[in-house]
Protein backbone atom coordinates (compact mmCIF):
# COMPACT_ATOMS: atom_id res chain seq x y z
CA UNK A 1 0.00 0.00 0.00
CA UNK A 2 2.70 2.13 1.19
CA UNK A 3 4.48 1.61 -2.43
CA UNK A 4 1.61 3.12 -4.53
CA UNK A 5 0.79 6.21 -2.59
CA UNK A 6 4.95 7.02 -2.42
CA UNK A 7 4.09 7.80 -6.36
CA UNK A 8 1.27 10.14 -5.59
CA UNK A 9 3.37 12.96 -3.57
CA UNK A 10 1.64 16.23 -5.09
CA UNK A 11 -0.17 17.80 -2.73
CA UNK A 12 1.06 18.93 0.44
CA UNK A 13 -2.17 17.75 1.97
CA UNK A 14 -1.46 14.17 0.69
CA UNK A 15 1.91 14.05 2.00
CA UNK A 16 0.94 14.60 5.55
CA UNK A 17 -1.43 11.79 5.09
CA UNK A 18 1.11 9.48 3.58
CA UNK A 19 3.22 10.45 6.71
CA UNK A 20 0.72 8.95 8.98
CA UNK A 21 -0.20 5.73 7.40
CA UNK A 22 3.59 5.28 7.14
CA UNK A 23 3.61 5.53 10.52
CA UNK A 24 0.77 3.93 11.89
CA UNK A 25 0.67 0.48 9.29
CA UNK A 26 3.94 -0.83 9.07
CA UNK A 27 6.41 -0.17 6.30
CA UNK A 28 6.89 -2.72 3.63
CA UNK A 29 8.20 -6.33 4.21
CA UNK A 30 11.20 -6.40 1.79
CA UNK A 31 12.42 -2.99 3.88
CA UNK A 32 15.08 -2.35 0.84
CA UNK A 33 12.66 -0.55 -1.58
CA UNK A 34 11.95 1.83 1.12
CA UNK A 35 14.77 4.63 0.75
CA UNK A 36 12.91 8.25 0.91
CA UNK A 37 14.02 10.48 4.12
CA UNK A 38 10.27 10.21 5.64
CA UNK A 39 10.29 6.50 6.01
CA UNK A 40 11.62 4.77 8.72
CA UNK A 41 15.07 2.71 8.76
CA UNK A 42 14.01 -0.99 8.32
CA UNK A 43 16.31 -3.65 8.98
CA UNK A 44 14.45 -7.07 8.08
CA UNK A 45 15.95 -9.93 9.83
CA UNK A 46 15.88 -12.13 6.94
CA UNK A 47 18.96 -9.59 5.46
CA UNK A 48 21.19 -10.67 8.54
CA UNK A 49 21.00 -14.30 7.32
CA UNK A 50 17.78 -15.16 9.77
CA UNK A 51 16.17 -18.33 7.53
CA UNK A 52 12.85 -18.33 9.49
CA UNK A 53 12.16 -21.69 8.28
CA UNK A 54 11.70 -22.81 12.13
CA UNK A 55 14.17 -25.45 12.29
CA UNK A 56 17.59 -23.37 11.85
CA UNK A 57 19.21 -20.95 14.68
CA UNK A 58 18.10 -17.44 14.14
CA UNK A 59 19.64 -15.94 17.02
CA UNK A 60 23.02 -14.40 15.99
CA UNK A 61 20.78 -13.30 12.83
CA UNK A 62 18.28 -11.49 14.88
CA UNK A 63 21.30 -10.04 17.01
CA UNK A 64 23.09 -8.47 14.08
CA UNK A 65 19.77 -6.92 13.06
CA UNK A 66 19.33 -5.69 16.10
CA UNK A 67 22.91 -4.08 16.70
CA UNK A 68 22.14 -2.51 13.24
CA UNK A 69 18.99 -1.12 14.03
CA UNK A 70 20.06 0.05 17.58
CA UNK A 71 23.02 1.97 15.67
CA UNK A 72 20.61 3.66 13.18
CA UNK A 73 20.70 7.97 13.51
CA UNK A 74 16.66 7.52 12.38
CA UNK A 75 14.09 6.02 14.18
CA UNK A 76 14.61 2.33 13.38
CA UNK A 77 12.19 -0.66 12.41
CA UNK A 78 13.79 -4.22 13.10
CA UNK A 79 11.11 -6.25 11.02
CA UNK A 80 10.32 -9.96 11.50
CA UNK A 81 8.48 -11.02 8.32
CA UNK A 82 4.48 -12.50 8.15
CA UNK A 83 4.54 -15.91 7.87
CA UNK A 84 7.70 -17.50 8.70
CA UNK A 85 8.66 -18.91 11.70
CA UNK A 86 11.96 -18.03 13.46
CA UNK A 87 14.06 -20.39 15.74
CA UNK A 88 15.61 -18.46 18.91
CA UNK A 89 17.75 -19.26 21.70
CA UNK A 90 18.32 -17.53 24.64
CA UNK A 91 18.82 -13.68 23.27
CA UNK A 92 19.95 -9.93 25.41
CA UNK A 93 19.23 -7.26 22.66
CA UNK A 94 20.70 -4.31 24.80
CA UNK A 95 20.55 -0.53 24.66
CA UNK A 96 21.29 2.44 24.82
CA UNK A 97 19.93 2.86 21.07
CA UNK A 98 20.76 5.86 18.83
CA UNK A 99 17.30 6.43 18.28
CA UNK A 100 13.80 5.15 18.86
CA UNK A 101 12.82 1.34 17.70
CA UNK A 102 10.07 -0.75 16.55
CA UNK A 103 10.56 -4.28 16.90
CA UNK A 104 7.94 -5.48 14.90
CA UNK A 105 7.05 -9.01 15.48
CA UNK A 106 4.89 -10.09 12.64
CA UNK A 107 5.70 -13.29 12.13
CA UNK A 108 6.58 -15.75 14.89
CA UNK A 109 9.16 -16.05 17.23
CA UNK A 110 9.72 -19.72 18.58
CA UNK A 111 11.73 -21.11 21.36
CA UNK A 112 13.82 -24.26 20.89
CA UNK A 113 11.44 -27.45 22.28
CA UNK A 114 14.66 -28.56 24.68
CA UNK A 115 16.10 -27.61 27.82
CA UNK A 116 19.30 -28.31 26.88
CA UNK A 117 19.59 -25.05 24.40
CA UNK A 118 19.95 -23.53 28.22
CA UNK A 119 22.64 -23.23 30.29
CA UNK A 120 22.81 -22.54 34.11
CA UNK A 121 23.22 -18.71 33.66
CA UNK A 122 20.88 -17.82 31.31
CA UNK A 123 18.13 -20.18 32.39
CA UNK A 124 15.51 -17.26 33.43
CA UNK A 125 15.90 -15.79 30.24
CA UNK A 126 14.69 -16.01 26.84
CA UNK A 127 14.01 -12.80 24.78
CA UNK A 128 15.46 -10.55 27.07
CA UNK A 129 15.67 -6.56 26.71
CA UNK A 130 17.30 -4.14 28.43
CA UNK A 131 19.10 -0.27 28.87
CA UNK A 132 16.06 1.08 25.55
CA UNK A 133 14.62 4.12 25.95
CA UNK A 134 11.86 4.34 22.95
CA UNK A 135 11.20 0.96 22.57
CA UNK A 136 7.66 -0.25 20.82
CA UNK A 137 7.44 -3.96 20.18
CA UNK A 138 4.17 -4.33 18.05
CA UNK A 139 3.01 -6.32 14.91
CA UNK A 140 0.43 -8.86 15.47
CA UNK A 141 3.13 -11.72 15.33
CA UNK A 142 3.29 -14.45 18.21
CA UNK A 143 5.81 -15.18 20.42
CA UNK A 144 5.97 -18.78 21.67
CA UNK A 145 7.64 -20.35 24.56
CA UNK A 146 7.21 -23.90 23.55
CA UNK A 147 7.46 -24.33 27.57
CA UNK A 148 5.80 -27.98 27.86
CA UNK A 149 9.60 -29.49 28.36
CA UNK A 150 9.95 -27.07 30.92
CA UNK A 151 6.20 -27.77 32.86
CA UNK A 152 7.17 -31.68 32.68
CA UNK A 153 9.96 -30.77 34.56
CA UNK A 154 9.03 -28.11 37.10
CA UNK A 155 9.15 -29.02 40.57
CA UNK A 156 5.41 -28.50 40.79
CA UNK A 157 4.55 -31.17 38.50
CA UNK A 158 6.98 -33.73 39.59
CA UNK A 159 7.39 -33.26 43.25
CA UNK A 160 11.23 -35.61 42.80
CA UNK A 161 12.94 -32.99 41.16
CA UNK A 162 14.47 -29.65 42.01
CA UNK A 163 12.96 -26.21 41.86
CA UNK A 164 14.74 -24.24 39.58
CA UNK A 165 13.74 -21.50 37.72
CA UNK A 166 12.55 -21.69 33.94
CA UNK A 167 12.66 -18.63 31.36
CA UNK A 168 10.55 -15.80 31.28
CA UNK A 169 9.52 -15.24 27.59
CA UNK A 170 10.03 -11.47 27.16
CA UNK A 171 11.72 -9.49 29.49
CA UNK A 172 11.69 -5.71 29.86
CA UNK A 173 14.91 -4.48 32.28
CA UNK A 174 15.51 -0.79 32.65
CA UNK A 175 13.18 0.39 29.34
CA UNK A 176 12.21 3.87 29.37
CA UNK A 177 8.92 4.97 27.29
CA UNK A 178 8.58 1.47 26.11
CA UNK A 179 5.19 0.33 24.00
CA UNK A 180 4.11 -3.26 23.55
CA UNK A 181 0.78 -3.72 21.49
CA UNK A 182 -1.05 -6.03 19.61
CA UNK A 183 0.88 -9.28 20.29
CA UNK A 184 0.18 -12.98 21.33
CA UNK A 185 2.10 -14.74 23.44
CA UNK A 186 2.10 -18.66 24.07
CA UNK A 187 3.23 -21.45 26.37
CA UNK A 188 5.72 -19.69 27.68
CA UNK A 189 8.54 -21.50 30.03
CA UNK A 190 7.55 -19.37 32.27
CA UNK A 191 6.31 -15.99 32.88
CA UNK A 192 5.27 -14.79 29.81
CA UNK A 193 5.99 -11.19 29.82
CA UNK A 194 8.39 -9.01 32.83
CA UNK A 195 8.54 -5.65 33.29
CA UNK A 196 11.46 -4.94 35.55
CA UNK A 197 12.94 -1.46 36.75
CA UNK A 198 10.78 0.65 33.87
CA UNK A 199 9.04 3.70 33.64
CA UNK A 200 6.41 4.74 31.45
CA UNK A 201 5.02 1.32 29.98
CA UNK A 202 2.19 1.05 28.19
CA UNK A 203 0.75 -2.67 27.53
CA UNK A 204 -2.35 -3.00 25.11
CA UNK A 205 -3.68 -5.52 22.95
CA UNK A 206 -1.59 -8.87 24.14
CA UNK A 207 -3.30 -12.33 23.89
CA UNK A 208 -1.30 -14.10 26.53
CA UNK A 209 -2.43 -18.47 26.37
CA UNK A 210 -0.74 -21.36 28.23
CA UNK A 211 -2.55 -24.27 29.60
CA UNK A 212 -4.69 -23.52 33.01
CA UNK A 213 -2.00 -26.43 34.01
CA UNK A 214 1.19 -25.04 33.44
CA UNK A 215 2.96 -24.29 35.98
CA UNK A 216 4.17 -20.96 37.02
CA UNK A 217 3.15 -19.39 33.93
CA UNK A 218 2.34 -15.78 35.01
CA UNK A 219 0.65 -13.36 32.18
CA UNK A 220 2.44 -10.13 33.38
CA UNK A 221 4.88 -9.52 35.54
CA UNK A 222 5.63 -5.83 36.79
CA UNK A 223 8.27 -4.76 39.09
CA UNK A 224 10.14 -2.04 40.61
CA UNK A 225 8.52 0.06 37.54
CA UNK A 226 6.60 3.34 38.11
CA UNK A 227 3.86 4.84 35.43
CA UNK A 228 2.89 1.50 33.97
CA UNK A 229 -0.72 1.02 31.87
CA UNK A 230 -1.96 -2.07 30.90
CA UNK A 231 -4.95 -2.47 28.80
CA UNK A 232 -7.08 -4.32 26.61
CA UNK A 233 -5.74 -7.54 27.22
CA UNK A 234 -6.75 -11.30 27.09
CA UNK A 235 -4.74 -13.55 29.36
CA UNK A 236 -5.28 -17.18 29.84
CA UNK A 237 -2.46 -19.04 31.73
CA UNK A 238 -1.62 -21.40 34.72
CA UNK A 239 -0.87 -18.94 37.42
CA UNK A 240 -1.27 -15.16 37.79
CA UNK A 241 -2.93 -13.20 35.10
CA UNK A 242 -0.75 -10.26 36.34
CA UNK A 243 1.15 -10.24 39.17
CA UNK A 244 2.05 -7.10 40.71
CA UNK A 245 5.65 -7.45 42.49
CA UNK A 246 7.93 -5.25 45.03
CA UNK A 247 8.59 -1.47 43.97
CA UNK A 248 5.49 -1.05 41.48
CA UNK A 249 4.10 2.30 41.71
CA UNK A 250 1.52 3.90 39.64
CA UNK A 251 0.13 0.88 37.81
CA UNK A 252 -3.16 1.38 36.09
CA UNK A 253 -4.92 -1.69 34.68
CA UNK A 254 -7.92 -1.70 32.56
CA UNK A 255 -9.83 -3.99 29.96
CA UNK A 256 -8.60 -7.21 30.94
CA UNK A 257 -9.69 -10.64 30.61
CA UNK A 258 -8.22 -13.46 32.65
CA UNK A 259 -8.90 -17.02 33.48
CA UNK A 260 -7.37 -19.77 33.70
CA UNK A 261 -5.29 -18.84 36.02
CA UNK A 262 -4.51 -17.39 39.37
CA UNK A 263 -6.37 -14.16 39.18
CA UNK A 264 -4.65 -10.12 39.89
CA UNK A 265 -2.04 -10.48 42.40
CA UNK A 266 -0.03 -7.89 44.71
CA UNK A 267 2.52 -9.97 45.88
CA UNK A 268 3.95 -11.74 47.29
CA UNK A 269 5.46 -9.50 49.07
CA UNK A 270 7.92 -9.46 51.95
CA UNK A 271 9.25 -13.02 52.44
CA UNK A 272 12.70 -13.47 53.91
CA UNK A 273 12.45 -10.07 56.22
CA UNK A 274 12.31 -8.21 53.13
CA UNK A 275 11.16 -4.72 52.42
CA UNK A 276 8.56 -4.24 49.81
CA UNK A 277 6.88 -0.69 48.56
CA UNK A 278 4.29 -0.78 46.65
CA UNK A 279 1.18 1.89 46.09
CA UNK A 280 -0.94 3.40 43.71
CA UNK A 281 -2.59 0.51 41.59
CA UNK A 282 -5.46 0.88 39.74
CA UNK A 283 -7.07 -2.44 38.85
CA UNK A 284 -10.39 -1.28 36.51
CA UNK A 285 -12.87 -3.41 34.25
CA UNK A 286 -11.48 -6.57 34.38
CA UNK A 287 -13.41 -9.87 34.10
CA UNK A 288 -12.28 -13.37 35.17
CA UNK A 289 -13.27 -16.50 34.69
CA UNK A 290 -12.67 -19.86 36.25
CA UNK A 291 -9.56 -18.20 38.27
CA UNK A 292 -8.69 -19.19 41.56
CA UNK A 293 -8.28 -15.99 43.07
CA UNK A 294 -9.76 -12.48 41.95
CA UNK A 295 -8.37 -9.36 43.64
CA UNK A 296 -5.71 -10.73 45.98
CA UNK A 297 -2.82 -9.05 48.00
CA UNK A 298 -0.89 -11.23 49.66
CA UNK A 299 2.51 -10.42 52.20
CA UNK A 300 4.50 -13.00 54.38
CA UNK A 301 4.75 -12.15 57.94
CA UNK A 302 8.33 -10.73 58.94
CA UNK A 303 8.58 -8.44 56.32
CA UNK A 304 8.44 -4.60 56.45
CA UNK A 305 7.50 -1.63 54.61
CA UNK A 306 3.74 -1.53 52.51
CA UNK A 307 1.27 -1.96 49.85
CA UNK A 308 -0.96 0.89 49.79
CA UNK A 309 -3.57 3.28 47.96
CA UNK A 310 -5.30 0.21 46.10
CA UNK A 311 -7.89 0.44 44.03
CA UNK A 312 -9.88 -2.69 42.56
CA UNK A 313 -13.17 -1.71 40.57
CA UNK A 314 -15.09 -2.73 38.19
CA UNK A 315 -14.58 -6.58 38.26
CA UNK A 316 -16.97 -9.21 37.16
CA UNK A 317 -16.06 -12.93 38.22
CA UNK A 318 -16.98 -16.07 36.99
CA UNK A 319 -16.44 -19.40 38.79
CA UNK A 320 -13.76 -17.31 41.07
CA UNK A 321 -12.97 -19.70 44.05
CA UNK A 322 -11.34 -16.91 46.15
CA UNK A 323 -13.07 -13.54 44.51
CA UNK A 324 -11.79 -10.55 47.24
CA UNK A 325 -8.71 -11.92 49.48
CA UNK A 326 -6.11 -9.89 51.78
CA UNK A 327 -3.58 -12.09 53.08
CA UNK A 328 -1.07 -11.28 55.74
CA UNK A 329 -0.36 -14.11 56.93
CA UNK A 330 0.80 -15.62 53.23
CA UNK A 331 3.11 -18.71 53.47
CA UNK A 332 3.82 -20.99 50.46
CA UNK A 333 7.04 -22.75 51.93
CA UNK A 334 7.30 -26.75 52.22
CA UNK A 335 7.56 -25.81 56.48
CA UNK A 336 4.59 -23.75 57.93
CA UNK A 337 5.64 -20.38 58.90
CA UNK A 338 6.35 -19.55 62.01
CA UNK A 339 4.53 -16.13 63.78
CA UNK A 340 6.68 -12.92 63.11
CA UNK A 341 5.91 -9.37 64.45
CA UNK A 342 6.25 -7.16 62.02
CA UNK A 343 4.27 -7.05 58.74
CA UNK A 344 4.15 -5.77 55.00
CA UNK A 345 1.22 -2.85 56.28
CA UNK A 346 -1.30 -3.06 53.59
CA UNK A 347 -2.82 0.17 53.89
CA UNK A 348 -6.10 2.21 52.15
CA UNK A 349 -7.78 -0.32 49.54
CA UNK A 350 -10.94 -0.15 47.89
CA UNK A 351 -12.49 -2.82 46.72
CA UNK A 352 -15.87 -1.45 44.60
CA UNK A 353 -18.29 -2.26 42.27
CA UNK A 354 -17.53 -5.89 42.46
CA UNK A 355 -20.28 -8.94 41.12
CA UNK A 356 -20.34 -12.65 40.07
CA UNK A 357 -20.10 -16.14 41.39
CA UNK A 358 -17.87 -17.74 43.36
CA UNK A 359 -17.18 -21.42 43.87
CA UNK A 360 -16.24 -21.43 47.14
CA UNK A 361 -17.89 -19.95 50.17
CA UNK A 362 -15.32 -17.44 51.21
CA UNK A 363 -16.38 -14.62 48.80
CA UNK A 364 -14.36 -11.78 50.94
CA UNK A 365 -11.33 -12.70 53.22
CA UNK A 366 -9.36 -10.55 55.03
CA UNK A 367 -7.00 -12.04 57.17
CA UNK A 368 -4.62 -9.36 58.38
CA UNK A 369 -1.33 -9.31 60.95
CA UNK A 370 -2.31 -8.69 64.26
CA UNK A 371 0.56 -6.42 64.79
CA UNK A 372 -0.29 -4.41 61.81
CA UNK A 373 -3.63 -4.39 61.35
CA UNK A 374 -4.88 -3.85 57.75
CA UNK A 375 -6.57 -0.08 57.94
CA UNK A 376 -8.72 1.79 55.58
CA UNK A 377 -10.00 -1.12 53.85
CA UNK A 378 -13.68 0.10 51.74
CA UNK A 379 -16.18 -2.21 50.23
CA UNK A 380 -18.24 -0.81 48.21
CA UNK A 381 -21.35 -2.44 45.68
CA UNK A 382 -20.46 -5.74 46.12
CA UNK A 383 -22.36 -8.91 45.53
CA UNK A 384 -20.97 -12.56 45.28
CA UNK A 385 -23.20 -15.15 45.14
CA UNK A 386 -21.95 -18.96 44.89
CA UNK A 387 -22.30 -20.61 41.76
CA UNK A 388 -25.59 -21.88 41.31
CA UNK A 389 -27.22 -20.76 43.85
CA UNK A 390 -25.99 -23.43 46.37
CA UNK A 391 -26.21 -21.52 49.85
CA UNK A 392 -24.86 -17.88 50.68
CA UNK A 393 -21.70 -17.00 50.77
CA UNK A 394 -19.22 -15.62 53.36
CA UNK A 395 -17.26 -13.52 54.38
CA UNK A 396 -14.14 -13.99 57.32
CA UNK A 397 -12.28 -10.86 58.74
CA UNK A 398 -9.06 -10.92 61.28
CA UNK A 399 -7.31 -7.75 62.54
CA UNK A 400 -8.84 -5.72 59.61
CA UNK A 401 -10.13 -2.31 60.10
CA UNK A 402 -12.89 -1.36 57.15
CA UNK A 403 -15.95 0.31 56.33
CA UNK A 404 -18.68 -0.23 53.51
CA UNK A 405 -21.42 1.51 51.67
CA UNK A 406 -24.00 1.00 49.07
CA UNK A 407 -24.89 -3.05 49.41
CA UNK A 408 -22.84 -5.68 50.22
CA UNK A 409 -23.42 -9.17 49.44
CA UNK A 410 -21.62 -10.98 51.79
CA UNK A 411 -22.13 -8.93 54.71
CA UNK A 412 -18.86 -7.60 55.24
CA UNK A 413 -16.94 -9.52 58.49
CA UNK A 414 -19.54 -11.06 60.11
CA UNK A 415 -17.56 -14.12 60.62
CA UNK A 416 -13.94 -14.39 62.62
CA UNK A 417 -10.82 -16.41 61.18
CA UNK A 418 -10.24 -19.32 62.37
CA UNK A 419 -6.41 -20.30 63.15
C1 LIG B 1 4.96 -33.68 28.83
O1 LIG B 1 4.23 -34.61 29.61
C2 LIG B 1 3.03 -35.09 28.97
C3 LIG B 1 2.29 -35.95 29.99
O2 LIG B 1 3.14 -36.89 30.57
C4 LIG B 1 3.41 -35.84 27.70
O3 LIG B 1 2.24 -36.28 27.05
C5 LIG B 1 4.17 -34.89 26.79
O4 LIG B 1 4.60 -35.58 25.63
C6 LIG B 1 5.37 -34.29 27.51
N1 LIG B 1 5.95 -33.28 26.64
C7 LIG B 1 7.23 -33.16 26.42
C8 LIG B 1 7.66 -32.09 25.47
O5 LIG B 1 8.07 -33.86 26.95
C1 LIG C 1 11.90 -3.76 47.41
O1 LIG C 1 12.00 -2.45 46.92
C2 LIG C 1 12.54 -1.55 47.85
C3 LIG C 1 12.44 -0.15 47.28
O2 LIG C 1 12.42 -0.13 45.91
C4 LIG C 1 13.97 -1.96 48.18
O3 LIG C 1 14.50 -1.10 49.17
C5 LIG C 1 13.98 -3.39 48.70
O4 LIG C 1 15.30 -3.85 48.88
C6 LIG C 1 13.26 -4.31 47.74
N1 LIG C 1 13.13 -5.62 48.33
C7 LIG C 1 13.53 -6.72 47.70
C8 LIG C 1 13.27 -8.00 48.41
O5 LIG C 1 14.04 -6.69 46.61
Amino acid sequence: MASTTTRLVCAPLLMLLLLSVSTANSVQETGSSLKSSTQKNVFVVDNYGARGDGKHDDTQALARAWNAACSSSRPAVLLVPKGKTYLLKSITLSGPCRSSIVFKVKGTLIAPPSMSAWTDNDRRRWIFLQRITGLTVNGGGTISGNGEIWWNNSCKTNKALPCKGAPTALTFHLCNNLKVENLKLVNSQQIHVSVQDCSNVHLARLTITAPGTSPNTDGIHITHSKYVQVRDCLIKTGDDCISIENGTHDLHVTKVVCGPGHGISIGSLGDDNSRAEVSRIYIDTVRLYGTSNGARIKTWQGGSGYAKDIVFQNMIMDNVQNPIIIDQNYCDSAKPCKGQNSAVEVRNVVFKNIQGTTISKDAIKLSCSKNLPCSGIALENIDLKLEGGKGDTESTCQNAKWRKSGNVIPLPCKGKIKL
